[in-house]
């Protein structure tokens, strides 16, 4: 096709006029970002609470990426309460407490089946695909969870550094990457989120919520606000 014919063609596109609608599948004010092979890194931050965008504790992810690893570090600021349950362990009901977590995907579009990875201040992490063919946990659609069993003999790994006087939580995590049929991580394309919960004795069960790409409502699991992630 000679350029002129495409170009032709794409104002032609450009020309259809679209109903601009607050429609679950807008993407228009999702973040992207661009990771590098480690060790060069990027960092996402966030400093926004769901559903209301309101000032919440800095946080971050660094990422990079190895021939075989998605490698992240979470990064929590202005923690007051390092509050989990000392009983819970692998892939318990950690989310209950205070988490930071990475719903992943490998793909452009929204997806319905996605990796959630959360880990505590306890250094407990949990894993698993999540299927929510709704894309919105919707109230009477199927929402389930595969949880991975085996983490560390799959390739995880977690290592988490607390430090109560400066009030941070670091936790470095490892993610392989054929969980997401990746065999050549470098041009990929990611559908991802970052999110955090807060709580503490006195306001359980109640929580704080932050995420990258904040949703409107107080749900993570609204797959068109996942921001778009490229590993360059
Ligand atoms: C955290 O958990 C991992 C296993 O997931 C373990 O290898 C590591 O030693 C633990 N400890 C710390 C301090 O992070």
């Amino acid at each position: 096709m000679h350029l002129s014919t495409l170009l032709t063609g794409l104002t032609a596109i450009a020309s259809i006029s679209v109903p601009v609608t607050a429609s679950p599948s807008n993407h228009e004010h999702n973040p992207y970002l661009f990771v590098p092979s480690c060790p060069r890194k990027t960092t996402a931050t966030y400093t926004k609470s769901v559903p209301d965008k309101t000032p919440f504790p800095k946080t971050s992810v660094d990422l990079c990426y190895d021939k075989t690893s998605l490698h992240l570090t979470f990064k929590a600021y202005d923690e007051k309460y390092f509050y989990f349950d000392p009983e819970q362990g692998t892939n318990g009901d950690i989310w209950e407490y205070e988490v930071m977590e990475a719903f992943l995907y490998h793909g452009d579009n929204d997806p319905a089946t996605y990796l959630e990875f959360e880990i505590n201040p306890n250094n407990v992490t949990y894993q698993a695909f999540v299927y929510n063919p709704s894309k919105v946990r919707a109230k009477n659609a199927p929402f389930d969870h595969a949880f991975i069993s085996t983490p560390a003999a799959d390739g995880f790994s977690a290592s988490t550094t607390l430090n109560k006087e400066k009030g941070t939580w670091f936790s470095d995590v490892v993610i392989p990457l054929a969980l997401f049929n990746v065999d050549k991580p470098l041009g990929s394309r990611w559908r991802m989120n970052f999110l955090r919960t807060i709580t503490s004795p006195e306001m359980y069960p109640d929580q704080e919520l932050g995420a990258w790409s904040p949703p409107d409502e107080a749900n993570f699991h609204i797959t068109s606000k996942f921001g778009r992630v490229f590993f360059v």
